[in-house]
Order: C-alpha cells, then structure tokens, then sequence
C-alpha cells in the first residue's frame, strides 16, 4: 500500500506541526481533533509557522504555503477522516488509557494495511498497543517540536510491531526529509530518557544550592555547546511534563530516575514555566 492519505489525530502543538510536515511534502492530511476552535486555531498556526520559518527565509513562496495548507482538511468526526488513510499518527494527549483506547478504536476500523502510529515521547509502545488485535502494525515516530524544522525521527519497535510496518514507517519517515534512528521499546527511548536525567540532575544541583539558576544553565550551554540550558528547557516544556515523564521512567526503570522534590515542590507550588510565567525563571 502505498502512502498518500495521512491521518493526524489531535491538533495541538505537535499534531499541527506533523500535518503541516506532511502536507510540505505532497501529502493529503486530514487533522482531527474534538472540536471546531482547536482545529481553526491549528490552521492559524500552521499558517504562521509556514511565513515564519519558510516564506520570511525564502524557502518556499507564498504560493507554495498556500497550497501545502490546502492539502490538509479539518475533521472533528474520526471515522470520516481514517477512510482513507494510509497511515494514522495519533498526537493526543500523553496519556496511556487515551492512547490504548484510541488505537483500539483504530485498529477495529483501519484496514489491516494501515499503520497505526504514536507520536508518544515516553510511553511503552509495546503497551499502548495491548487492547488492539493487529499489535503488529502499531509503530511509534516519535517527532520533535517544531515537526517541520527538527531534522530527528525517533522510531520506536514495539516488542510486537512487524518487520515490514517498521521498514514501511522508516520509508515514510524519510520522505518527510528526516534523520532516522530506530530504538527498541523501552521507557523515553533515547531522548526522553537522556534530557530527563539531564533536566532531573541540573534540578537536584539547584536544589543543593551548589550554584545558581543562570549559572547551570551558561555551564551546560558553554561546556558542551547546548543550545539551551537544562533549566531553561525545562521551563520551556514544561516542569510538570518533566514531573510526569520522571514520574514514568522511576516506575519503569527504577529510584535512579525519582524526580528531584525541588520539582515536585514547584509544579505543586504552579511553577510550570512559561505557561504559568513562572519556574526557573519568572517570564
Ligand atoms: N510538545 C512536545 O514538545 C512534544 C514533542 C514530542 C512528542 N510529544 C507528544 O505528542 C503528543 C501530543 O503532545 P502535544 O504537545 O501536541 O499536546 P497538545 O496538548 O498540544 O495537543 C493534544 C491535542 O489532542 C487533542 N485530543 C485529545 N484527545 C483527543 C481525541 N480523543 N481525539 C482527537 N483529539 C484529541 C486535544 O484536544 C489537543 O488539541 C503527546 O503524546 C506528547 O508526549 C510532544
């Protein structure tokens, strides 16, 4: 089967940004997500973040944005928009029930061909896949903000997942212009689980008090030329996705990986980041 129909479920950061990827090169995207507002202002978005980082660099022209926009249709209504997929990437919220349930649903009204695939940064592929009967066909490809400029794919095996889908997903994601890394299933992959640790560690130097805030962060930026530095990222996602993510990988992989309580301490406390204008750093 070969892949023109993409699917998209849920419209947020990530999902906007995987259609719009999509659509950039030549695919047709339905987007669905469960309301009219959400999918409306996805298509704002997409709009600004095509001029911002595309048509303002003379990378494409106007033109051409506006005809990657209309190769991706809104759906709020699911079945409509899988009729015709070739592939489905579910970008809902990081959420194992949700996930499961979704890709049940899917696996029951795709047929077999499809590939069913997670944008999940952390989650258990192996898992997600546990309530569908066709487990071999759910992959993960994983994405990374924003979609359309980040040059990594990480793919995710299931323990399940089938030889073929994989190298089909791979093929897929190579045509989105992609670096392509392939991880066995297991708790935030590679990425996930090396920028918590990074994240978590630079947390518990802050919290022993053994320098401030701005100097972790110019340390880590200047020492190994990190764009950002740990606490200021955190900030940036958000320190409760980190508390989650923390929370996730010390069930599965164990203590070593307990978030800091400075964190627990802040996401009680609302110090979320950016989003709350408050963390590291107040904004
Ligand atoms: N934000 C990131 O930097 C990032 C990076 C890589 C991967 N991810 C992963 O991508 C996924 C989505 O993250 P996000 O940041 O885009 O979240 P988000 O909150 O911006 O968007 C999630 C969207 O899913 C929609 N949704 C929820 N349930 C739905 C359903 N049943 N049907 C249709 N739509 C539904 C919501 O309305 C929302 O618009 C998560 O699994 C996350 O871990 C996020």
């Amino acid at each position: 089967m070969e892949i023109k129909n993409i699917c998209v479920i849920g419209a947020g950061v990530m999902g906007s940004g995987i259609a719009q990827l999509a659509a950039t090169h030549g695919y047709h995207v339905n987007l669905v997500d469960v309301n009219e507002e959400i999918l409306e202002k996805a298509k704002v978005t997409m709009d600004k973040n095509l001029n911002r980082f595309f048509v303002a660099k003379d990378k494409i022209t106007n033109e051409d944005a506006q005809n990657i926009l209309s190769r991706i249709q809104l759906f709020t209504n699911r079945d409509k928009a899988i009729k015709d997929a070739h592939i489905v990437i579910e970008a809902v919220y990081e959420d194992m029930a949700l996930k499961q349930q979704l890709l049940s649903d899917l696996d029951k009204k795709c047929h077999k061909e499809v590939i069913l695939a997670t944008n999940t940064s952390s989650l258990s592929v192996t898992d997600m896949a546990l309530n569908s009967k066709n487990q071999e066909r759910i992959v993960g490809i994983h994405f990374f903000n924003p979609a359309p400029v980040m040059k990594l794919i990480e793919l995710i095996k299931g323990k399940n997942t089938s030889k073929e889908i994989l190298e089909r997903a791979k093929k897929f994601s190579e045509s989105l212009n992609k670096t392509i890394v392939t991880v066995n299933d297991s708790p935030g992959f590679i990425t996930t689980r090396l920028i918590y640790v990074l994240c978590n560690e630079a947390i518990n130097m802050k919290q022993e008090g053994i320098a401030s805030t701005e100097d972790i962060d110019t340390a880590v930026k200047l020492a190994f030329n990190f764009p950002m530095g740990p606490l200021e990222l955190s900030d940036l996602v958000g320190n409760d996705i980190y508390l989650h993510i923390g929370e996730y990988l010390s069930e599965k992989l164990g203590q070593y990986y307990q978030p800091s309580s400075l964190l627990v301490e802040m996401v009680k406390d609302n110090q979320i980041g950016r989003k709350t204008k408050k963390g590291f750093y107040n904004y």
